[in-house]
């Protein structure tokens, strides 16, 4: 480990420890390990996202090397962020990001590879013109291969199940469906084989973890898809299950038992899970940060139960660890009182109860 490695974890130690001591928070847990020390006790990770300007925050950076020995760029292998215009790449963010998961002994996720959010403005034109599949299997190979072997994990596909389009198959009228037809999905991970062997691939989505009966029909065609991809011996290694909730207002809602069923499915068709964006918003509820924070954790610890149960979880990450950024920016500290408070660590790096209930979650 480098000697700045070395300073940065005794720093980031000396953070977290004090935060932790200073956490008054007396638990169940009795160590002030980190979340990553836990997770690997376990066999698993624990990260979160992160975007390259955030390294540039010195105490951040230590805290981050500290508590993940998982991480994956917010936006910055995205096709808007990667591919501008077409065929000009800027992989700058997402090489700091890889570079800096590499110096702290931590593994890569990458997020995403053919999404129908987050393009370029120039691409949609180009995929309802595009001849073959090559707009996404070249694309798919370039940015993978250039990755092969330092990105352990990669959502290939995003967010392709949306029932409310009221297709027979629930899946997303977009440009990648009306192009391809459903099948740009089992060619999107056939090409992601292909480009990198090592690499867990990863269908990613939300709407399962609901008590909703939007949520109902949610889970009905993912397995749906999942399984049909199963049948047709599609490379999908794993789930990935966002985990974005609300704590006070509608549409992120929880039903462990619903969510406990649909993991045993899952499982049963033999895929691996990764919890791949869990936040907890807090927005709407009471003035009282620690009844928002106590009510945080509660979603999270009833959330990543049914998820330990069913024994096929490889990651847990978290969608940002600490509260002091916001739409990609630092948050001054005069602002910090007024921001939403749904990740592990408030703005001054303290370990807030959601912490805690990960680290339960853990034991
Ligand atoms: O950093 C640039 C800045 O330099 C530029 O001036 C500004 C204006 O163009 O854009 C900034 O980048 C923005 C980036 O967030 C950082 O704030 C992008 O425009 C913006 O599109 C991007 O939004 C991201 C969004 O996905 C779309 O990619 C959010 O950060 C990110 O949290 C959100 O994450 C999604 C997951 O990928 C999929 N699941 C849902 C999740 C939450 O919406």
């Amino acid at each position: 480990m480098s000697s700045r490695t070395k300073m940065l974890t005794r720093r980031a130690m000396l953070a977290a420890g004090t935060a932790g001591l200073l956490g008054v928070r007396a638990k169940a847990v009795v160590s002030d390990a980190s979340l990553r020390v836990r997770a690997a006790k376990r066999g698993m990770l624990y990260g979160t996202c992160a975007g390259s300007y955030q390294l540039r925050d010195g105490e951040f950076a230590d805290v981050l090397a500290y508590e993940a020995n998982a991480m994956v760029p917010e936006y910055e292998l995205k096709r808007d962020t990667l591919e501008p215009r077409p065929g000009v790449f800027d992989f700058s963010g997402a090489d700091a990001l890889t570079d800096f998961a590499h110096a702290h002994g931590m593994k890569m996720r990458g997020h995403t590879l053919v999404w129908y959010a987050a393009n370029p403005p120039w691409l949609e034109a180009a995929v309802t013109a595009a001849k073959n599949e090559a707009v996404f299997a070249d694309y798919i190979a370039s940015v993978m291969g250039r990755y092969r072997g330092r990105i352990a994990s990669w959502d290939v596909v995003n967010e392709a199940v949306w029932p409310q389009d009221g297709r027979s198959d629930g899946l997303r009228d977009c440009c990648w469906l009306r192009r391809f037809g459903p099948g740009y999905i089992d060619s999107a991970f056939d090409a992601a084989r292909r480009a990198d062997p090592s690499a867990q691939l990863v269908y990613n989505d939300w709407g399962c973890e609901g008590a909703e009966r939007w949520n109902d029909d949610f889970r009905k065609h993912t397995l749906k898809l999942l399984e049909g991809m199963k049948k047709r011996g599609v490379p999908v290694d794993a789930y990935g299950m966002q985990g974005h909730f609300r704590a006070y207002r509608p549409g992120g809602t929880l039903d462990a038992s619903k969510l406990k069923a649909f993991l045993a499915e899952i499982r049963a068709l033999g895929y691996r899970l990764v919890v791949s964006e869990l936040d907890v918003d807090d927005d709407g509820g009471p003035a009282d940060a620690k009844v928002r924070d106590a009510k945080v954790a509660d979603i999270t610890a009833r959330f990543l139960a049914p998820v330990m149960e069913s024994g096929i979880c490889d990651a847990i990450l978290t969608w940002g660890l600490t509260d002091r950024y916001l739409r990609g920016k630092i948050i001054p500290q005069d602002m910090w009182i007024s921001l939403p408070r749904k990740l592990p660590l408030d703005a001054s790096l303290r370990r807030k109860d959601m912490w805690w209930a990960l680290a339960k979650a853990f034991r």
